[in-house]
């Protein structure tokens, strides 16, 4: 069965700033897990292009919707490229096999009954594109979370009837492991015991979207169309836009990953639809939580936005990841702080793993012609850093199964720390001068090699780069199913399957180790981000 995980389909008013990269980041540390295990995968990203917000951008900045669109896309496309991003899709709500896609949703969702006409009324936010629910000011409403004036709306629209949902839904949420984490469950049953009701799915007046079949006037309202994308995005490349198709593709998804505030509209008004089509539901709903900067939200008009792709320029790949993945519990906010950025990077991955690796390899060069040590004692799964390395697996495949991919990055790390404290106490470096200790330091180098190539095979997931690189000091192939859509990357030779791999004495011994260079360099920072 097909592993589909997805991303939100990204507003394209303006161009990514990490807040988005962080979810994008974090599925594809699971997708590259997901593949690692032998999972097929189906690992979704896209962009939601339609919109008052985004006719609204293209005017301002004089451009038609289309071509404001392409040229943001665009820079998303590019800036996951540049990631290295797993993505096996981007899809675009402007594709028009996705018109396509929408009308059959609707047309089974109309004959099911599910679509009235009604009369919307209500204080509407452009940036969120939503209604919101009773303002606190009377006068001169604000929307909470972009402070900008909400606009009175009062039309005649269609509606879906959520509202004969209501116990469908109470049960779905019910479920254990729907929503994650389990803290977010709490205010969707809240949202829901105030009992559903009916949303308005189409706009009168607003040419850019998808025009609703047999309602003249009426497009889709942009939330309606945006779900409906990750249905779209199922079906293969220059496959024809056919509903039945594209759901054999790898439908229901496993999880759609999504930060906090897109909740409702995924743990509520997707399943609803979802159930009046007669499709299946998704196994899960993750929302993750906000990424603040040095305390404040980042935002354009704070002009505390961080550039992902000036990230990646000055930090590079692993240390960004590294930082949001293993810093941030995946579910709660988390801040941006600079300083504590670079500590992480140099302790955590220069000093603690990279020199392990470094020195390691080095002193077995050194004493065993350039090549693995004999095991001697180390062979055994009773040896310390066996059993080390046997608990910081069962972490990381259980932080990775959950997605608290924090536990996994420390289940990695701190098994580093236990070779590093094991061949400090061993002292390999004494031992050597010592006569009859050859056995005894071949068998401690072994252990801490094994340990480092286990923390490189941890890793893989979330830092694939770095992860590459220790495997090939230790001689070790990189295995190729974590590569961005595997046609793209050139076949690993062959090897076990990752997860067999975890397991204590996969190095041998006499096989030779390549000459060491360091494989993560220091983070500086001469300016700030
Ligand atoms: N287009 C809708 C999603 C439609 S899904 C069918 C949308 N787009 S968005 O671009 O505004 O937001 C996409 C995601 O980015 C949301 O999950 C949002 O929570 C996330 N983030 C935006 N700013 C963020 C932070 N500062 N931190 C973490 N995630 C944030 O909503």
């Amino acid at each position: 069965m097909t592993y589909t995980l997805t991303t939100p389909l990204y507003y394209v008013n303006d161009k990514p700033h990490l807040g988005s990269a962080y979810t994008t980041l974090a599925c594809d540390a699971l997708a590259r897990y997901q593949r690692l295990k032998g999972q097929t995968v189906l690992f979704i990203t896209g962009c939601d292009e339609h919109g008052q917000k985004i006719q609204r951008t293209a005017e301002a900045a004089g451009l038609s919707p289309q071509a404001h669109c392409d040229a943001v896309s665009e820079q998303y496309r590019q800036l996951w490229q540049s990631w290295q991003i797993s993505n096996d899709r981007l899809i675009r709500t402007t594709d028009p096999r996705h018109r396509h896609i929408v009308e059959q949703f609707f047309a089974r969702v109309e004959a099911n009954g599910d679509i009235v006409e009604g009369r919307q009324q209500g204080w509407y936010c452009v940036a969120c594109e939503e209604f919101k629910d009773d303002p606190h000011e009377a006068q001169d409403p604000e929307c909470p979370i972009h402070r900008r004036p909400l606009e009175w709306r009062d039309e005649l629209n269609l509606f879906f009837r959520l509202s004969r949902y209501q116990q469908a839904i109470e049960a779905l949420i019910a479920r254990e492991g729907f929503i994650q984490p389990a803290s977010r469950r709490r205010e969707v049953e809240n949202f829901v015991k105030q009992g559903l009701r009916d949303f308005s799915i189409s706009r009168i007046n607003l040419p850019w979207g998808i025009p609703v079949p047999g309602h003249e006037g009426h497009t889709f309202y942009v939330w309606f169309d945006a779900l409906l994308g990750y249905l779209t995005a199922l079906l293969e490349p220059g496959e024809e836009a056919d509903l039945d198709t594209a759901i054999t593709r790898g439908w229901p998804a496993a999880v759609h990953v999504i930060g906090k505030d897109i909740l409702r509209f995924h743990a509520v008004y997707w399943p609803a639809m979802l159930l009046s089509a007669g499709l299946d539901l998704p196994q899960q709903v993750f929302g993750h939580g906000f990424l603040t900067r040095e305390g404040q939200k980042m935002g354009k008009s704070l002009g505390n936005v961080l550039d992902p792709a000036e990230l990646l320029q000055r930090c590079g790949r692993d240390a960004v990841r590294w930082y949001l993945l293993r810093d941030i519990p995946f579910g709660d906010d988390g801040d941006f702080q600079q300083q504590r950025f670079i500590d992480l990077v140099n302790n955590d991955l220069a000093n603690t793993i990279g020199n392990l690796l470094n020195r390691t390899s080095s002193m077995a060069r050194r004493w065993f012609s350039e090549a693995v040590p004999p095991a001697g004692t180390a062979a055994g799964t009773e040896h310390p850093l066996a059993q080390a390395a046997e608990g910081a697996r069962q972490q990381a495949l259980e932080g990775l199964d959950g997605l608290d991919f924090r536990s996994a990055a420390e289940a990695a790390l701190q098994l580093a720390i236990s070779a590093n404290g094991y061949l400090n106490d061993q002292a390999p470096w004494s031992k050597m001068k010592q006569p009859d200790s050859c056995e005894q330091v071949a068998a401690d180098l072994y252990a801490v090699l094994e340990a480092a190539r286990i923390v490189a095979l941890l890793l893989a997931p979330l830092l694939p780069d770095l992860s590459g690189r220790m495997l090939t000091q230790l001689g070790q192939p990189v295995p190729c199913s974590t590569a961005a859509s595997a046609e793209a990357q050139p076949a690993a030779p062959a090897a076990l399957p990752w997860l067999e791999r975890l397991a204590w004495g996969g190095l041998e011994a006499g096989a030779a180790l390549p000459e060491p260079s360091p494989v993560m360099a220091r983070l500086e920072l001469d300016s700030p981000l």
